[in-house]
């Protein structure tokens, strides 16, 4: 027991003096690489099964699935207005990402991430009432979505900030640009399983999902830029950018 904490705080003391190890399956890149961009793509791409299990010791929770507890949609005004909430996210299909930039700019500062998905299969809990475009829309249930070609941009602007004598990068801001190939959706138990207007609602909802995305994408974008901010910002909480791309 004795020896079990002196070798934590032990451990604690080292972190402090040289900075948080990365999990040994790491090799960091090196901040001068000419090839930085493909040596972090290289990187990220190289530990894809982690990262859809997670990495606890890096505060990285499992990317496949993706549990997300639950998301509230407002959208006030316009012709698509409603207010939902899904509950027990599930996310899958996001270890067959493919990253195609990842920039640094250390004078900024700034991360960009440039991703694809091929395919996400998205369940949940819903409760949403509104109109969508012509339509009413009302029901609380199960929400089940199949989102193809999905491509994902993203930047992070931040500050430095000095701790420690290290450097952390502190996210102040976020940009998300999302593109979306094609969805099929699916509510179940609208009007409270009324059959026919079930049917016909998720009928219409599915022929025109691409205008009533339209109308929402800033509170899309905003949602799924949070919940990727979430993952990063906790990463950089963690590590200093010496430990995660050393000189
Ligand atoms: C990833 O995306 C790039 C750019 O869109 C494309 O050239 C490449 O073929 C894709 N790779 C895979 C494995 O889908
Ligand atoms: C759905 O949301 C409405 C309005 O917020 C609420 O009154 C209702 O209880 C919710 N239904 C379920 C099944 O959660
Ligand atoms: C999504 O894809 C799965 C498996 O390919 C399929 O079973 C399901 O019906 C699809 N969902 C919708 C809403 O089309």
């Amino acid at each position: 027991m004795f020896q079990r904490s002196s070798l934590i705080i032990l451990c604690s003391l080292v972190a402090l003096v040289y900075g948080r190890s990365l999990p040994s399956f790491i090799k960091p890149c090196k901040r001068n690489d000419p090839q930085l961009e493909k040596c972090l793509i290289e990187l990220i791409e190289g530990i894809r099964s982690n990262l859809a299990k997670g990495i606890p010791e890096m505060r990285i929770p499992p990317l496949d699935p993706l549990h997300v507890p639950q998301v509230t949609l407002d959208q006030g005004s316009g012709s698509v207005n409603f207010q939902a909430k899904f509950k027990n996210i599930i996310a899958s299909g996001a270890k067959n990402f493919n990253l195609t930039g990842v920039r640094l700019d250390f004078n900024v500062p700034s991360l960009s991430i440039d991703v694809g998905f091929p395919a996400l299969r998205l369940d949940s809990d819903y409760n949403i009432t509104g109109k969508v475009l012509v339509v009413p829309i009302k029901g609380n249930g199960k929400c089940q979505g199949n989102f193809t070609n999905v491509f994902a941009s993203v930047k992070l602007l931040g500050k430095y900030d000095k701790r420690d004598g290290k450097t952390f990068l502190s996210v102040k801001e976020r940009k998300i640009n999302l593109k979306i190939g094609n969805l099929q959706i699916h509510f179940s138990n609208l009007f409270n399983g009324n059959k026919q207007l079930s049917e016909s609602t998720n009928v219409f909802i599915n022929e025109n999902w691409r205008d009533i995305l339209q109308e929402i994408n800033p509170l899309v974008e905003d949602t799924i830029g949070e919940v990727m901010m979430q993952i990063i910002k906790g990463l950089l909480d963690l590590y200093s950018l010496e430990d995660l791309i050393p000189y």
